[in-house]
């Protein structure tokens, strides 16, 4: 049986003494979660975030990772060092890298492809713009996607990936998808899974839904047969909120 995951992505917030607080907070609150949870957190913040939450059910994650081993990517941090730092996760593809720091399909991939090669599972996030959504693109762009950010990924890796389906239009605006239209979009995902790793995969991949995702609508969401968790920015930067949300 797969299990749900919610993961929180701080964006960039919190200082290392607000992170060892948040996490301190957020221990007994979520201890008890049937569904996996995730904090990603700023590079960092890392350390002072796996500390915190030592023994407990709460997993680190990172946001980004760049695609080479090693050398001359000045501000950037590669997959190794966040092995090192023992973060379980790290998102790819996020649709703000995207839209302000040249992000492409391919650097998606790339990214990724270093993210498993290192052993770390991946988040990848997909979605649409919401002048695609209403040129009718929504099916076409995220077709689009989750191809590129899968492309030579096998189908043993495929299981270390989650994929995020966050309507950009969605992400901070207080503008959700309705259950049903996140659940429809979510299922062509699915279908592009199907058709390139087969039904077994397509039904075993992990599929979280993002964009004002917070304690009011978490259990409609998570109620819907193709939603496998959520990716929440932010309502994970308070504790009480984010549990609600895992507790949904
Ligand atoms: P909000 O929950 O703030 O809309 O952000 C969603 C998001 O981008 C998570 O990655």
């Amino acid at each position: 049986m797969k299990k749900n995951i919610i993961a929180g992505n701080w964006k960039m917030n919190k200082t290392n003494e607000e992170t060892k607080q948040l996490i301190e907070e957020l221990k007994p609150l979520v201890k008890d979660a049937e569904c996996e949870v995730v904090c990603c957190v700023p590079f960092t913040d890392i350390v002072t975030a796996r500390k915190a939450a030592r023994g407990s059910n709460i997993q680190i994650g990172a946001q980004n990772v760049h695609w080479a081993e090693k050398g001359a990517f000045t501000g950037e941090i590669s997959a190794e060092m966040l092995k090192e730092l023992k973060v379980q996760y790290v998102i790819t593809g996020h649709s703000e890298r995207r839209q302000y720091f040249g992000e492409t399909d391919e650097t998606v991939n790339l990214r990724t492809k270093a993210a498993l090669n290192a052993g770390l599972k991946v988040i990848v996030c997909v979605g649409e713009l919401l002048s695609e959504r209403e040129s009718g693109k929504t099916a076409e762009v995220v077709t689009r996607q989750t191809i590129g950010a899968l492309k030579d990924i096998t189908k043993q890796e495929l299981k270390s990936i989650v994929i995020a389906y966050e309507p950009v239009w969605a992400i901070g605006t207080g503008k959700t998808a309705t259950a049903k239209d996140a659940n429809d979009t979510i299922k062509i995902i699915r279908k592009t899974v199907r058709k390139l790793y087969g039904r077994a995969s397509a039904t075993s991949i992990r599929i979280q839904y993002g964009g004002s995702m917070n304690p009011q609508n978490a259990s409609e969401l998570m109620a819907m047969p193709q939603i496998d968790g959520g990716l929440i920015g932010g309502a994970s930067l308070t504790a009480e909120k984010f549990a609600k949300v895992v507790n949904y």
